[in-house]
């Protein structure tokens, strides 16, 4: 049984940030995603944000991800954090200036992953901010690890994570093309958008991409879909809707008709 009707809804680092150039925000973008969420009221709702230009640089410059192999790293693992930090800030300012009641949960403080996948999460506080009617915004981030030292923990897997554990009932997946592709809409025009999935045709789609050369174009989108896959195992509809287009997300936010693909187990 679900206590409570939860949406979460994850905004990939590429609509909130510009991922040809370092550091660089999408002010309009976050400020127009605020907006929409504002106007969208959605009773209780969580918000999962990537990194984009701002998380994604420095982690690989300093092989974050690998884990903790020198000392060199430690000053990377603060950098990474710290400008993940920061594009929160952005994105929080945007959310409370329209008298959102957001607040920040930095999963670096919270999370302990093992060999990058999240051993241990002190979500009391999470719990108790949904139940007072807050709403709480994580992201992507650079934490402990207890076999690697540290590690990168993508949001994508937060949102798995926390679909399944608060027993989510709708997960929304904001990025910057209009669904799930066969290919890549940005490189092949011809590529095909799926507007319907079940979960057996996910994998079966998976199977074919991962055995593909395509697999470096289309790796991140279905990279997405390993973890999401876990969410719509547990009878949970995850829908990929372009974040990037004016009221994509007011509208699959407040469940009106817009164009997306959706993932249902059946
Ligand atoms: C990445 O988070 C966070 C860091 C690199 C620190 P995500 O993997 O969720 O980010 P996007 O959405 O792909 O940019």
């Amino acid at each position: 049984m679900r206590e409570s009707e939860l949406t979460i809804l994850k905004i990939g680092g590429s609509v909130i940030t510009d991922k040809s150039k370092e550091l660089q925000v999408r002010m309009q973008a976050i400020n127009r995603l605020a907006e929409e969420i504002q106007r969208a009221t959605v009773e209780s709702l969580i918000i999962v944000h990537g990194g984009g230009s701002f998380g994604h640089p420095l982690a690989q410059r300093y092989a974050i991800v690998e884990g903790f192999k020198e000392e060199t790293q430690k000053i990377g693992f603060s950098e990474t954090h710290h400008v993940m930090t920061v594009l929160n800030g952005l994105f929080m300012d945007a959310l409370i200036w329209r008298n959102i009641p957001a607040v920040s949960i930095t999963p670096s403080s919270c999370i302990i992953t093992k060999n990058g996948r999240i051993q241990y999460f002190e979500d009391a506080p999470l719990k108790m901010m949904l139940k007072m009617g807050f709403l709480p915004v994580l992201y992507g981030d650079a934490v402990l690890d207890s076999s690697l030292g540290f590690a990168i923990l993508s949001g994508d897997q937060l949102v798995s994570v926390l679909a399944t554990k608060l027993n989510a009932e709708r997960v929304i997946i904001g990025v910057d093309v209009d669904g799930l592709y066969n290919d890549d809409p940005k490189v092949k025009k011809s590529a095909k958008m799926f507007k319907h999935l079940t979960l057996e045709e996910l994998w079966e789609l998976q199977g074919k991409v991962s055995m593909s050369a395509a697999s470096d174009v289309t790796g991140g989108m279905f990279g997405k879909m390993a973890e999401l896959s876990k969410v719509v195992e547990q009878e949970i509809p995850v829908a990929i809707v372009n974040a990037s287009k004016p009221n994509y997300i007011y509208k699959a936010l407040k469940r009106e008709k817009v164009k997306s693909t959706l993932i249902e187990k059946e």
